[in-house]
């Protein structure tokens, strides 16, 4: 069946979206056709390519890509296949290399993917074969830009720069870099990898839903509550308390969080509190920033508290915590999860190791909070095959929006909304014609 303009509208309504959205393979082929060429998708972090040929290999929706800096200091991403017979060229997720060399044919490439040397010339004269023909090429993704280190690509040609698809998550961006004493981060080491059974949108959704932890993490709330009870009168919690505890929240804490939305399919929870606010200070750490920024804006920069900026589709990023998560679609119903970690190069390693354990603790596949979520995606990815209801809800406080600021709209934290404002950016990207461009 080839789908419609009409198809795919008749899939979202105001208050809720059809079943078909995370389940039906052509709907998903079509998501990397229009959502993730049309968009600006994340693709790595300049730190991670700090040399003349230093290269990642990664994918933007299906399509695998490297990030490579070139001799002049320039960074691209381009398609890791091979002009010849379509191989990739590279499978290592990193390195550093002089060209790209296929292992087939032995076609190389420049760092800009231009075409370097085809071994064994002959046979090639008067063919029409001509090697500078970019269909010859590792070839170059249409744009390319880079908002303070972050490199997010996009398959078309034309469309709004990335400055103006970032908008107000800017601020969030913004934020991470004023909290590095020197005003520069870096990324540390390789991603913590988890796979999920589901659907890349279950994933994205969850990160701003402030309606599912008292429910979905009870477990936590309830080891916290045991382990309080248990303390020696006069102990301290441990260290890890303060990362843990939150996640067991009620529902006002989470309504009085807040979410805000943006064009593009863009939000994020909290802004002045969220389940970082109250993270024990790092010993040395204030006065760099103070010696940095002055009392007043180190003031003003600390007390941002932004619980999972989503840059949508694939990017989420918070900015106490210093660590990123990118949705990197594989099937209709698998995902994978990348978590990144940062150094706020300049700081106390204590800022950076609190990081790592935070991830340890609630992003791991082996964590306490991780897989509580996975459940529930991998349940809804199951359940959601059954023509018995066809609908998937999103009423919650819908209508009922309190504040519009600029591009930006917010509510109380335990609404729909965020979920609402993805389905406006998905239909914009999905329902508008087709995108061979
Ligand atoms: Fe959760």
């Amino acid at each position: 069946m080839r789908l419609i303009d009409a198809d795919i509208r008749a899939l979202v309504e105001a208050d809720r979206v059809h079943r078909k959205v995370y389940v039906d393979e052509e709907i998903f082929q079509l998501e990397m056709q229009r959502v993730w060429k049309r968009a600006w998708v994340f693709v790595g972090h300049e730190s991670q390519v700090k040399e003349a040929g230093s290269f990642i290999s990664t994918t933007i929706g299906t399509e695998p890509v490297v990030m490579v800096r070139d001799k002049s200091n320039e960074i691209h991403v381009i398609y890791n296949r091979c002009g010849h017979k379509g191989a990739k060229v590279t499978n290592k997720p990193c390195g550093k290399t002089p060209m790209f060399r296929c292992p087939y044919h032995g076609w190389s490439y420049n760092l800009d993917g231009t075409l370097n040397v085809t071994p064994h010339k002959v046979g090639y004269e008067d063919t029409g074969f001509d090697k500078s023909d970019t269909r010859f090429h590792m070839g170059k993704v249409a744009r390319v830009e880079n908002y303070r280190g972050f490199v997010f690509a996009s398959q078309i040609k034309e469309g709004v720069n990335l400055e103006e698809f970032l908008g107000d998550a800017k601020a969030t961006i913004d934020n991470v870099l004023d909290r590095a004493p020197t005003g520069q981060i870096e990324i540390v080491g390789q991603a913590l990898l988890y796979m999920h059974d589901c659907n890349w949108k279950m994933f994205i959704e969850n990160l701003n839903d402030g309606v599912h932890p008292m429910v979905t993490h009870a477990s936590v709330g309830d080891a916290c509550r045991k382990l309080l009870g248990q303390l020696p009168e006069g102990a301290s919690p441990p260290p890890e308390a303060e990362i843990v505890f939150p996640f067991g929240s009620s529902y006002e804490f989470f309504d009085d969080m807040g979410v805000s939305v943006m064009p593009y399919g863009h939000s994020y929870m909290g802004g002045q509190s969220s389940i970082h606010q109250d993270y024990s200070d790092v010993e040395g750490y204030r006065d760099k920033m103070v010696a940095r920024h002055g009392e007043e804006k180190t003031q003003q920069v600390l007390a941002q508290n932004r619980h999972n900026t989503t840059i949508y589709p694939s990017f989420t990023i918070k900015d106490a915590i210093q660590a990123i998560r990118v949705a990197r679609p594989i099937a209709v119903n698998k995902t994978l999860v990348e978590t990144w970690h940062f150094r706020l190069i300049g700081a106390p390693d204590a800022l950076l190791h609190r990081t790592i354990t935070y991830s340890r603790l609630i992003n791991s596949p082996a964590s306490m909070v991780g897989p509580d979520d996975w459940n529930c995606y991998a349940r809804m990815q199951e359940a959601l095959k059954s023509s018995s209801n066809d609908w998937v809800d999103l009423h919650r406080y819908l209508g009922r929006e309190e504040i519009r600021e600029g591009d930006v709209t917010r509510a109380r934290g335990t609404s729909d909304l965020s979920m609402r404002n993805q389905y406006q950016a998905w239909l914009t990207y999905m329902a508008s014609g087709n995108c061979d461009e």
